[in-house]
């Protein structure tokens, strides 16, 4: 099947996210689509795919145009989407999910339909259990099955938005040669939107680069990344460097602590974080590492040991308590846990800022525009989160951050970012610890920890590596550690 966009926009608001695009995609084809946050990516994908209308301009299969109402639409043509967020339904099985989907959905008798759905599965690489229920799964399975769901449902073209995002890298090679496959054995068209030029280096055939709406060029892959980066970015953005450590009075004190869940317990853990410290916290997903910064938040029960907040010891903290001692957290998940969907950025300043029970509106508006100014949120104080791009939702997000926190928990912090995005949250992050704040953050990117820790703590089994010097850690010695090595 190939596949045209002809010169579609798309407006919301005051806002251009596409600005007459017209491009061409080719069976077995490996596309990656490339652009800052906001560049209007998942825009265009979105109307690809049915799920949004253009203002105008056409799309055509074959030369032929189409006229999408909806997903349901665009996959019976032979489109299909995974989004950035997931759509499935977390209290339903596997298989429940599945069927959703079909024709005939939840009519079809079951037994049939998970060996079918095993068997798929198995064709595609992907270890399915029919039975399990998705709140159970990981992310990266919570895709697979999102993706069995599109190819069984017929998709020629499958668009990826960002599926790297959350994922471990072992599912991440299992995805990537199953897109192999797609690509080569089964001529499917495949685009990849992703922020990792890595990554789109390895899987993609051709780079499709927008920049602020536009189409701005395209590129046979490989090719050299300044050469993406260049096109990605109208000015290069500028490295900060990174502060040096000073030495300040502890914020933070572990001593045997200990967290237990059902799934994995941590084993006891001794560290101290100073005011004015970065504190890298790495390890495979599900290591223990984000138990550690839960714990630390007062967001899971401390099974023993001693935590110390500001000199203070914590037996029973929850999050509330921690939040007067000026402790902050900044939730991976920006949208389920950080942000509120469907309420205002200027809802969002009320709720913060609100001392109580009257909320002052005109007040919180002001706010919200002086806010969204300081940060350059490409936004309006009545948009909601979550129509805003992943990096004007992390602005949002740090919009929030009072200016007393004197410790930082964050997960994931520049997750789906840009450079530039990336590097303004770390300007922020850095800002904050000049001021004397101590961070402690959790992030799958070696070179983020590498480069943003003072010191580094990797995470295997539930258990603490001693801390690394990350001026002293070379990228090889930290994927050795993370994989398991001594
Ligand atoms: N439903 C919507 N309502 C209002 N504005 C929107 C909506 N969807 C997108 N926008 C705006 O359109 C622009 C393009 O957004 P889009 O999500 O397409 O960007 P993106 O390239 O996918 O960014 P990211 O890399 O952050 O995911 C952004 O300024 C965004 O805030
Ligand atoms: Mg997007």
């Amino acid at each position: 099947m190939r596949v045209e966009l002809d010169k579609i926009s798309k407006s919301f608001g005051p806002v251009q996210a596409n600005r007459g695009i017209s491009l061409t995609f080719e069976a077995g084809r490996i596309y990656g689509l490339l652009g800052e946050n906001g560049a209007g990516k998942s825009t265009l994908m979105k109307i690809l795919s049915g799920y949004q209308t253009p203002d105008s301009g056409r799309i055509l299969l074959d030369a032929v145009p189409q006229q999408f109402r909806s997903p349901l639409d665009a996959l019976a043509a032979g489109i299909g989407m995974l989004y950035q967020d997931p759509l499935d339904v977390p209290p339903f099985t596997v298989l429940e999910n599945y069927l959703l989907g079909q024709p005939g959905g939840l009519a079809i008798p079951r037994r049939t339909a998970a060996d079918q759905l095993r068997q798929l599965g198995q064709h595609y690489g992907f270890d399915v259990h029919p039975h399990e229920r998705i709140e159970d799964l990981s992310l990266g399975e919570r895709q697979q099955l999102e993706l069995l769901r599109l190819l069984s449902g017929g998709a020629q073209l499958l668009i990826l938005d960002e599926p790297t995002t959350g994922i471990s890298a072992e599912q991440k090679s299992v995805l990537f040669n199953s897109l192999r496959d797609l690509a080569r054995k089964e001529r499917k068209t495949l685009i990849l939107v992703s922020h990792k030029l890595e990554e789109v280096q390895d899987l993609c055939d051709q780079a499709i680069v927008l920049r602020q709406g536009d189409y701005v060029g395209g590129a046979k892959l490989p090719c050299p990344s300044r050469k993406l980066v260049n096109l990605m970015f109208a000015e290069l953005p500028r490295r900060a460097p990174r502060p040096r450590p000073v030495a300040g009075t502890p914020q933070l004190e572990l001593r045997d602590l200990v967290v237990r869940t059902p799934r994995l317990a941590l084993q006891p853990v001794d560290l101290s974080l100073h005011a004015g410290e970065v504190l890298g916290l790495a390890g495979l997903e599900g290591n223990g590492q984000e138990l550690l910064l839960r714990a630390c938040a007062g967001l899971l029960p401390l099974a023993g040991g001693e935590l110390r907040l500001a000199g203070q010891r914590q037996p029973r903290l929850d999050y509330l308590a921690a939040r007067k001692l000026g402790l902050h957290y900044l939730a991976a998940g920006r949208l389920e846990e950080g942000l509120v969907s469907g309420m205002t950025l200027a809802e969002h300043m009320a709720l913060v800022s609100q001392n109580g029970l009257f909320v002052d509106r005109a007040a919180s508006r002001a706010q919200t525009r002086r806010q969204i100014k300081q940060y350059q949120i490409v936004a309006r104080p009545g948009s909601r989160v979550e129509e805003l791009s992943g990096g004007n939702q992390q602005r949002v997000l740090f919009g929030l951050l009072p200016d007393d926190a004197q410790l930082i928990l964050a997960e994931h912090p520049t997750r789906g970012l840009d450079l530039r995005s990336s590097d303004w949250i770390w300007q922020q992050l850095d800002l904050r610890r000049r001021e004397g704040a101590a961070i402690l953050f959790l992030s799958a990117d070696l070179d983020e920890l590498l480069e943003r820790s003072d010191r580094i703590a990797v995470f295997s089994g539930g258990r603490m590596s001693r801390l690394l010097d990350a001026r002293q850690t070379s990228l090889n010695e930290l994927g050795h550690l993370i994989g398991g090595g001594a």
